[in-house]
């Protein structure tokens, strides 16, 4: 089935993103020390000369940027997003337009260059977040998110100026695309046009001068693609922390999207949070969401040394051991015609169906519009065969005791069946993996 994809047609291919689907999100810098939700600064209302202090004792000894890239890709992730800066103004490489960058903290090296490295040696493509908003830049206008709003005096102290702090981005993002080889995704935080607080009002595209910058970037690497939030309503699609109900669109054409998650509803590592998801919930999300044409750009918070904690490694480690069996139904597949059974999601690349069973039925699922058209069905996890049954094949007729078992299923349901359905037999167990898959191999390609 051919669709039409809405996609800004001076942006590059984004083909490698479609067909990847798991994506790496790493939120990384002095908020890691805090361990309070990378948006503390702002949440406590802390001054810059506050959070300094963090800035004083960034030193992440146990970081080592190998050890992250063969992680993530054991894990299975394809491509990875980094905070080089977020919303704190804190550079994670050595910028020469702020000293307020890592290499000025006792780490003293720019970790980007060496995560960059470490990362492309895994073959995992590379993206850079970079947040619009900058509470450390003193031409930056205050609004109701910067942690000096209530500050007065701060505020008479700096009118802002967002002609300087404009090129200053531009001067930023000049050498991000400069100086670390190709990047292949650009992923902007965030614009919010439609706040107001009263006394101060959002910031959006003019703001940021979010054509002009596009445009830079599209000449200094024109294959990048870039995400939604330059406030130009195109680029990747970002919807953050919830599920969508299908697929995204505009205008009748599909939209290339991809939903960001947390592991504990937190960024930034949050030690006391334990708000976490299970491993199982992380499939889940992953494969509703291709299941929706979607990707999914999961996050790590790694702690204030540079570990990734005991419990995100131990969902982590859940994850991999069922990527490691089913990544065929993720990487390359996107939604599927047929309507899966109910507590199921389908995820199709060409002639194989993936049936993703998201609750364990008990001996049968009933599969629509499938009649005819199956050649072979295999539980993933271990190749063994999945018996089925065309649905216009089962007589209904009394069985005979040798056969009791089988036939009785097939008597019970009989009535329900659509003509063109197909019965699959499954075991009464569930097996092992968090979420069993079943492939179907169709007789023609479609
Ligand atoms: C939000 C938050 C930010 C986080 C981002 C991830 O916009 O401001 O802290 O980095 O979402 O999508």
């Amino acid at each position: 089935m051919v669709r039409e994809i809405d996609w800004p047609n001076n942006y590059g291919d984004p083909e490698w993103f479609v067909h990847d689907r798991f994506g790496l999100f790493i939120h990384f810098g002095l908020y890691s020390v805090a361990a309070r939700h990378e948006w503390g600064m702002t949440l406590e209302e802390q001054s810059l000369a506050e959070y300094q202090k963090y800035f004083e004792v960034f030193e992440p000894d146990l970081l080592k940027p190998e050890e992250w890239a063969k992680k993530a890709k054991d894990i299975g992730f394809k491509y990875v997003v980094i905070t080089v800066k977020h919303h704190d103004g804190f550079a994670l490489w050595d910028t020469a337009f702020s000293e307020y960058n890592i290499t000025n903290t006792p780490y003293g090296k720019d970790l980007l260059s060496e995560l960059v490295s470490a990362f492309k040696n895994e073959g995992i493509r590379i993206g850079f977040y970079y947040s619009l908003l900058d509470w450390q830049r003193a031409d930056f206008l205050v609004d109701g998110y910067h942690p000096e709003r209530n500050n007065l005096e701060y505020i008479e102290a700096h009118p802002g100026n967002m002609l300087t702090y404009q090129q200053f981005m531009k001067d930023q993002i000049t050498e991000l695309l400069t100086n670390y080889g190709e990047i292949d995704y650009l992923w902007f935080d965030f614009s919010y046009p439609s706040r107001d607080w009263g006394n101060s009002v959002g910031k959006g595209r003019d703001d940021w001068d979010s054509e002009n910058l596009e445009k830079l970037i599209l000449t200094l690497q024109p294959q990048i693609i870039i995400n939604d939030r330059l406030d130009l309503h195109r680029g990747v699609g970002t919807p953050e922390q919830y599920q969508r109900s299908g697929g995204m669109e505009k205008n009748g054409k599909e939209l290339i999207w991809e939903s960001c998650q947390t592991l504990n509803g937190s960024w930034g590592y949050d030690r006391n949070n334990l708000d976490w998801k299970s491993s199982e919930t992380i499939i889940k999300l992953l494969v509703d969401n291709v299941s929706k044409n979607g990707n999914m750009l999961l996050n790590v918070g790694p702690n204030g040394r540079g570990e990734w904690d005991k419990t995100s490694l131990d969902i982590l480690n859940g994850v991999q051991t069922w990527m490691n069996y089913h990544s065929q139904a993720i990487y390359g597949c996107g939604s599927s015609p047929y309507k899966a059974p109910l507590d199921c999601r389908f995820t199709q690349k060409g002639n194989r169906l993936y049936l993703h069973l998201f609750s364990w039925p008990y001996r049968t699922v009933l599969l629509d519009g499938l009649g005819g058209k199956i050649q072979f069905a295999r539980l993933l996890s271990d190749g063994s065969e999945i018996q089925f049954k065309d649905s216009k094949t089962i007589t209904g007729i009394r069985p005979s005791y040798k056969d009791l078992r089988k036939e009785i299923t097939e008597v019970n349901i009989k009535e329900s069946l659509d003509p063109a359905s197909v019965v699959l037999n499954l075991p009464i167990q569930k097996p092992f993996e968090n979420v069993p898959v079943i492939e179907l191999i169709l007789k023609e390609e479609l």
